[in-house]
């Protein structure tokens, strides 16, 4: 009786959310009421739309770079880590902007912003990750070296910092999602979550240096994402796997990981708090994907998706998960789900374009009312 409460109530959420995000006249762009007239996006592998693999060898022998990776919308390799679109793309799509090109394709269209994002990349840069013995090894495009892209950007399109200025006043910046790698080379190098923790308030302080930065270069809406529940992830479900049923919460999730993604967003969210006090002419919006994917795997079987296989990899092997740190997807043999639609995961790291598509209706729904766009 109780369950089938929570359940039906659930489901009410659901159906009342997608009335709230579909009403009959302004559904396709929700966030055209914000007028914003271009997107500028720092990141990682959660929102890279092509720079990994076209800056290094590395990046171009990466699997990013070949099918499946990119079967599902592009029918073709775009360096998006996934099978089709990411959170970045559903985020143009709504304020009715075309798809952000990446920096490195020299030749591209950047009118209406430019994404800095790369895959792999970290928030402290790779000599002081280095410091600490922790090696980031697909890219150096930390976030002070994407900074300094888009300060040349800037420099090749402003004449001074008040045209700068001007320019940028419609301009929504995506500040991370970054520093979910620091954690993640840092634990699958055998760190523990303890000594991960000591690294938080540095991390965090790095975002809050690229805030200020982007602030400074004339942003005046800013997202600052938070990391996800990566004890819910199939990379992690795999490697730090325990016959310790108290490590898992209701969810299936390794509770002391999700509580080290608590504990950065908790850090991250008082530097967003202090960044507020600092620059009261700006508007600096927490991007909440942690209760995004958690209300995602909540609502998986409402939503269309397969509920056997939430915590499984559309693309990988092995396992509990469909997950191996030595057969990844886009390896040789490795097979993927016939029907990526109705799954969560993509590759055991990051998940499918279905998957995305949801959490961005989510944090839309979210971030619009802080924005004060005046629908
Ligand atoms: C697929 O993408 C690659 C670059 O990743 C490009 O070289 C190739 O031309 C594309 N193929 C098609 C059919 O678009
Ligand atoms: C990062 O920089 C170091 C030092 O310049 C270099 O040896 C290394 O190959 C670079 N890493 C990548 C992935 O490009
Ligand atoms: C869990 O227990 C089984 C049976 O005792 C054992 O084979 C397995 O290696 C254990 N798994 C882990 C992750 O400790
Ligand atoms: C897991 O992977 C195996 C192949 O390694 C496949 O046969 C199976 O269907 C997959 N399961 C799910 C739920 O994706």
């Amino acid at each position: 009786m109780a369950t089938t409460g929570v359940v039906f109530s659930a489901f009410l959420l659901v159906i009342s959310f997608f009335l709230l995000l579909s009403p009959p006249s302004c559904d396709a762009h929700p966030l055209k009421a914000c007028m914003f007239d271009s997107i500028y996006q720092l990141g990682d592998s959660i929102s890279d739309t092509g720079n990994l693999i076209r800056e290094s060898p590395v990046g171009a022998t990466s699997a990013f770079a070949r099918l499946p990776y990119g079967e599902t919308f592009f029918k073709n390799a775009t360096g998006r880590c996934s099978d089709g679109l990411l959170m970045i793309d559903y985020l143009a799509l709504a304020a009715g902007l075309p798809f952000l090109n990446p920096y490195q394709n020299i030749d591209a269209d950047f009118r209406h912003g430019v994404n800095f994002a790369v895959a792999g990349s970290t928030a402290l840069t790779t000599s002081v990750l280095a410091d600490m013995n922790i090696l980031s090894p697909v890219t150096n495009s930390s976030l002070n070296v994407q900074l300094d892209s888009m300060f040349s950007h800037f420099n090749s399109v402003c004449y001074t910092e008040t045209d700068c200025a001007e320019k940028l006043k419609r301009a929504l910046f995506m500040v991370g999602e970054i520093g979910g790698n620091d954690y993640n080379y840092a634990l699958f190098q055998r760190k523990t979550i303890e000594e991960v923790k000591t690294i938080v308030p540095e991390v965090v302080q790095a975002i809050k240096d690229a805030v200020t930065r982007v602030i400074g270069y004339g942003a005046v809406r800013v997202v600052v994402p938070g990391n996800f529940p990566i004890g819910c992830l199939p990379i992690y479900l795999t490697g730090f796997q325990t016959n310790n049923s108290a490590a898992y919460d209701e969810l299936h999730c390794l509770n002391g990981l999700n509580d080290l993604a608590r504990y950065h967003n908790d850090h991250l969210q008082k530097a967003i708090e202090e960044l507020r006090q600092e620059n009261p002419n700006a508007l600096i919006v927490y991007g909440d994907y942690y209760n995004a994917f958690l209300w995602l795997v909540r609502n998986a079987p409402f939503l269309g998706f397969d509920a056997a296989s939430v915590q499984k990899a559309c693309c990988g092997t092995g396992g509990d998960y469909n997950f191996s740190l030595a057969k990844m997807c886009g390896a040789p043999g490795v097979p993927v789900c016939p029907n990526p639609y109705n799954r969560v995961s993509w590759d055991g790291i990051h998940l499918t374009q279905t998957a995305y598509k949801f959490m961005t209706g989510w944090l839309i729904h979210d971030i619009l009312p802080k924005f004060q766009c005046g629908v």
